[in-house]
């Protein structure tokens, strides 16, 4: 089946495709997207899969994705605004280094964190499932690593003592927050197939 991933970082799908075999995963090649308004990592995943709906390829399944970090010390910041926590069009090593020196002097709990992955689905027929994946995981002091994007040189998974970047692709593959979304997605999907 087709699922077109209404996102433009290119990272995402790549890892979407990776966390479901058997689904032919497709990047998003319709107009640019509208800018977030949502409040929640939902409400913007919503948002996504709507726009697909409504200006995507007729026949195939739509999902919006939207992601982020949540910093404990941080009060969960910077959350929804991860991907222009350094700014409107920050790069990952901005937002990164603005990241460590909010936390540089802190207590060490305040280096707990999560991230975090909405996915909402569309099926052609208008049917929608949501879903959600977490890694619960601790901000290092310094980066380490260069597989993946955003804030893995400097997330260390519970149960690990590597970054995300030194893990690599296919751990992600495996036991992302977007891995785990998809999965999630998966079973919903899977329920679902016999009735579209
Ligand atoms: P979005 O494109 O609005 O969903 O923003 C997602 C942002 O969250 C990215 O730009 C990264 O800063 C962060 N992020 C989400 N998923 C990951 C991940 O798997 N690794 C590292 N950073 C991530």
């Amino acid at each position: 089946m087709r699922l077109v991933l209404v996102s433009e970082n290119p990272h995402k799908a790549r890892e979407l495709a990776a966390a479901l075999p058997g689904w032919e995963v497709e990047p998003w090649t319709g107009p640019p997207l509208p800018p977030e308004t949502g409040a929640t990592f939902r409400e913007n995943a919503r948002g996504k899969a709507a726009f697909g709906r409504a200006h995507g390829p007729p026949g195939a399944w739509v999902a919006g994705e939207d992601s982020g970090l949540e910093v404990t010390g941080l009060g969960g910041r910077p959350g929804i605004f991860s991907a222009r926590y350094a700014g409107e069009h920050a790069t990952d090593d901005a937002n990164t280094a603005k990241l460590l020196e909010e936390l540089d002097g802190l207590e060490p709990w305040s280096r707990e964190a999560r991230y975090v992955c909405a996915l909402v689905a569309f099926s052609p027929r208008g049917e929608e499932l949501a879903v959600e994946g977490t890694l619960e995981g601790t901000i290092t002091e310094e980066r380490r690593g260069s597989a993946g994007f955003g804030y893995d040189p400097v997330f260390v998974p519970d149960g690990e003592t590597r970054t995300v970047a030194e893990l690599g692709d296919a751990w992600k593959a495996a036991w992302s927050h977007r891995a785990r979304a998809a999965r999630a997605l998966a079973g919903a999907l899977g329920e679902r197939t016999p009735t579209v």
